[in-house]
């Protein structure tokens, strides 16, 4: 099973195949935060990959329009809800798209994918 790791969180999760990184992160309590339901029309699910952007489903026309509202978006950005998982994957969550107080967070600096 792939495993998706939350760095900024430090909780690797594994995902079934296919399975949306939304899906995988709420079925291991974590709260990404998705204020549409995961339909492709908010932007608050918005993560960062950091590593095995491969093994994602690529990013189709509606997503890349969504996505250009996250704030805080970067060459690596996708939205967790419409990103499906078929191998390992290492992201980070912006401060925006969780509940969990991760500004405070000094390891997560975004622009620095590969830091
Ligand atoms: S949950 Fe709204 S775009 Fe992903």
């Amino acid at each position: 099973m792939p495993k998706v790791n939350f760095k900024n969180l430090d909780k690797m999760v594994e995902a079934l195949e296919g399975q949306s990184i939304l899906d995988a992160a709420l079925d291991n309590d974590i709260a990404l935060t998705h204020d549409c339901g995961g339909n492709c029309t908010c932007s608050t699910c918005h993560v960062v990959i950091l590593e095995g952007m491969e093994n994602l489903s690529p990013k189709d026309e509606a997503e890349q329009d969504q996505l250009e509202m996250a704030e805080g978006l970067t060459p690596t950005s996708r939205l967790s809800c419409q990103s499906r998982v078929f191998g390992d994957v290492a992201l980070v969550i912006p401060s925006n798209g969780s509940s969990q107080g991760l500004a405070s967070d000094p390891v997560f600096k975004i622009g620095t994918p590969n830091g």
